[in-house]
């Protein structure tokens, strides 16, 4: 097993041998202002990379343009190999199947079981209804499903309801749910932003060590700098809309990094 890693350290082993991800000149503009002027970074394999910036500055809707859920003006985004803005729509589904995307709100069905919710997550790589239900999913599925509980740390809640569980209870029940996808990179905006500040530096731990054991790639906006720096290899700042700072979290200045986190002047 691995020795623990101090934040900002890379994981050995997965020293970049190429960048996962390429964006080059990124433009976007939602009929109107532009947002995103001129966006250009890298990420690497199993690299932890976070984006901050103000409020409005564009973060969440760069990670939209990553995985087209907003289509970009203009600009290259190369991710896995793919060109993201030359995919047609079935080859955008199974590109998406890959990333594994957790949200501030996490959009699990309240009714369901922890279990079940979970195993929606398997939908982005096998379809049928088999999997929408846990009691008729099949049963290597269903134990993988449990395993992923098992590694947010709640499978004894599997088939409790969802709304019945605290908020970061239901937010660790959507990683596992990103997990049973089997992603090759995780995107997370703001996935500490509706939490207490327990709760919220829980799942930000959670999620960097998820993605440390699996190798994978983490993307993630977080408006708590003491969270930036503790769970990110490399930070990437967005100020009018470029990006003004690339650093490794164990050379940033948290002067410097606190800046991204106030409000521009009107
Ligand atoms: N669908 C949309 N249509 C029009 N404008 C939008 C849309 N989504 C975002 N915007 C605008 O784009 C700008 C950037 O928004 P975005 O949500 O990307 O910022 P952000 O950095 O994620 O902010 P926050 O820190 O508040 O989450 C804002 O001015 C916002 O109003
Ligand atoms: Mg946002």
């Amino acid at each position: 097993m691995n020795a623990p890693l101090m934040a900002g350290e890379v994981a050995a082993g997965s020293t970049p041998v190429g960048p996962v991800l390429h964006v080059r000149d990124l433009v976007k503009s939602y009929d109107g202002p532009v947002i995103l002027r001129s966006v250009s970074f890298s990420a690497y394999a199993g690299v932890s990379l976070a984006v901050i910036g103000a409020n409005g500055s564009g973060k969440s809707t760069l990670l939209k343009c990553l995985i087209r859920l907003t289509d970009p003006t203009s600009g290259q985004i190369e991710m896995l190999g793919q060109d993201v803005g030359a995919l047609g729509p079935r080859a955008l589904r199974r590109f998406r199947s890959r990333i594994g995307v957790v949200w501030q709100k996490h959009n699990l069905v309240p009714r369901l079981s922890a279990l079940s919710n979970v195993l929606h997550g398997v939908q982005a790589r096998m379809s049928g209804p088999r999997s929408w239900w846990q009691w008729a999913a099949p049963a290597e599925v269903r134990a993988e499903a449990m395993a992923c509980l098992g590694r947010v740390g709640l499978a004894d809640k599997a088939l409790q309801r969802v709304d019945s569980l605290s908020g970061g209870q239901q937010q660790r029940v959507a990683i596992a749910r990103m997990l049973m996808q089997r992603p090759e990179i995780v995107l997370a905006d703001e996935p500490d932003a509706s939490l207490d500040p327990q709760s919220g530096e829980d799942v930000m731990r959670l999620l960097s060590d998820l993605a440390r054991q699996d190798g994978l790639t983490l993307i993630v906006i977080s408006h708590r700098l003491e969270h930036t720096m503790a769970f990110s290899d490399r930070i990437i700042g967005l100020a009018g809309g470029q990006i003004t700072l690339d650093v490794p979290t164990a050379q940033a200045d948290p002067v410097k990094l606190r800046r991204f986190f106030d409000k521009p002047p009107e």
